[in-house]
């Protein structure tokens, strides 16, 4: 196909953008556009941008002055902001940046196409940023390129409106997919060689909310120790969507199904029940992701978060009782308005308990239009920057201790391509000229870097490696010959 020209694509933020701008460079690349790798080469510069905290609104605005350098420059780039800075903004992007030709939002992805046309034909300040009204959910996943590993999205939205949060302004409200079509989209996935998913939701335990149940599934209902949680009976559920996944015969070739996010509040004792290595999902890894957000109840309560941390404890240790293997890690934020020193010990104090693989902290950050705005944003900027690198660096020690009980482990690993920095690795006992290092992950989300006698393609292939070592950040192993390449 003749060449329509370069795009550029800039992302910031979660997953859920990752996979956002996966599907923005493949329906590019239908059109006949190739990807460039520096904005320089690009006719149409796309950031695809995140609001989560003010931080990440800065960091898009600075990009988009690079880009408008460059343009100033070269006469040449167009340039459209998408994502949840799009979606939230709209026009008043215009505004303060009336160099930039188009915006888009979250539900309007599959209409850049149609935005490209219009700005190329000199359409100026084009806007697509309106919620999509329909109450359903349908889609099919694109990858870009050839691909081991996919994101999927099973929903979008969220109702969950913690007070901190700008996501369901960002996102809008909650709507799944079907089973059936998530199960065929996958079948689809791994026909072209996709061997791993995660599947995208902002809270997937409440997947299937309203999805009439049309075949029978099992589990029908679903608790927790609070009581009866999530979509209601009759409605499809996220558990009945691993026990699909697993059981369907055009999926053999799936070797891991990841997911994120999840909320305490409706984590459910049937999706526990998924992690048990006799009577759950085979392929389900040995991971979950579940954010607590602090160890204080009084400040859970001021998130609007409508869970205590003694039952979030007693789930936790039911997971690690059915399955021991499986790693943990959650999202904190410390500085929350009103946050205590006492308050902030309680964060400590659970992690402790837990004993969390990993912690993604991050210091409260108010957003304006979230209930959690209207209160005053108390603890000052240095106490709460003190807070995160305490807790940073409390956990290091936590997950260096955790790492070490995969010592002498033989692992499955999907590998992720060679290390970036073979040097930086070489304390993974590479000894001769033809060994490289190679890098993948563990059922339980681990980076092991691991050396390979010879050079050899080894790139989404499942193999065994022994745990020879750990640091607090990643896991090192070696590739001997007892090996054996787990058959697709
Ligand atoms: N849906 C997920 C959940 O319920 O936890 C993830 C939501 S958000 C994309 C990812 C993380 O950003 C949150 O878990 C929270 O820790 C953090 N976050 C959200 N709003 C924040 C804010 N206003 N300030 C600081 N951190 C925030
Ligand atoms: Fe934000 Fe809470 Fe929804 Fe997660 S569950 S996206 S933190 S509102
Ligand atoms: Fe994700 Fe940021 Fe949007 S965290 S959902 S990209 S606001």
């Amino acid at each position: 196909m003749e060449s329509k020209g370069k795009y550029y694509i800039k992302t910031m933020g979660c997953q859920m953008n990752v996979a956002d701008s996966e599907r923005m460079a493949a329906l590019l690349a239908e059109q006949g556009m190739e990807m460039a790798s520096r904005p320089e080469d690009a006719n149409v510069i796309l950031l695809n941008g995140c609001t989560v905290r003010e931080k990440a609104v800065h960091k898009a605005l600075s990009a988009l002055g690079e880009f408008h350098l460059l343009k100033k420059k070269t006469n040449r780039p167009l340039i459209g902001v998408g994502g949840c800075v799009g979606q939230l903004e709209k026009q008043k992007l215009f505004r303060n940046a009336p160099y930039l030709d188009f915006v888009f939002g979250t539900d309007t992805i599959d209409q850049l196409p149609e935005i490209l046309h219009r700005v190329q034909n000199g359409e100026k300040h084009v806007v697509y940023a309106d919620f999509d009204k329909s109450m359903d959910y349908s889609t099919e996943t694109k990858v870009f390129g050839q691909k081991s590993q996919a994101y999927v999205n099973i929903m979008k939205g969220c109702d969950k409106y913690c007070t901190y949060c700008i996501v369901p302004y960002t996102r809008g409200k909650e709507k799944s997919r079907t089973i059936d079509e998530v199960v065929s989209d996958i079948a689809r996935l791994v026909t072209s060689g996709v061997r791993e998913v995660t599947l995208l939701g902002q809270n997937v335990n409440s997947f299937g909310k309203g999805n009439k149940n049309l075949r029978k599934r099992e589990p029908k209902e679903l608790h927790n120790i609070i009581g009866k949680v999530g979509p209601k009976e009759g409605d499809e559920n996220f558990p009945q969507l691993l026990r699909a996944l697993d059981a369907d015969p055009r999926l053999t070739q799936l070797k891991r199904i990841r997911f994120t996010s999840s909320h305490p509040l409706d984590f459910s004792d049937e999706l526990i029940d998924c992690y048990s290595p006799l009577t759950g999902v085979r392929k389900l890894a040995a991971n979950l992701h579940l954010p607590v957000q602090s160890g204080s109840d009084r400040i859970l309560e001021k998130m609007g978060r409508h869970h205590k941390i003694e039952n979030y404890i007693a789930q936790m240790d039911r997971l690690r009782e059915i399955n021991p293997e499986v790693g943990i890690s959650t999202d904190l934020i410390v500085g929350f308005p009103t946050e205590t020193d006492s308050d902030f010990e309680a964060t400590l104090a659970l992690l402790d308990r837990v004993q969390y693989d990993n912690i993604y902290a991050f210091a409260y950050s108010s957003r304006p239009g979230t209930r959690a705005a209207k209160l005053e944003d108390d603890v000052p900027a240095k106490v709460k920057n003190e807070r995160l690198n305490h807790i940073l660096k409390y956990q290091l020690d936590i997950a260096e201790k955790r790492y070490a009980t995969r010592l002498g482990k033989v692992m499955e690993i999907l590998v992720e391509g060679e290390a970036k920095n073979q040097s930086l690795t070489m304390s993974v006992e590479k000894t001769q000229k033809l060994e490289r290092v190679w890098t993948g992950r563990t059922t339980c989300n681990r980076v092991v870097n691991f050396v390979v006698p010879s050079p050899r393609d080894l790139m989404g292939r499942f193999i065994s490696v022994k745990i020879t070592g750990s640091t607090r950040l990643s896991l090192q192993g070696k590739l001997d010959t007892e090996y054996q390449e787990k058959s697709a």
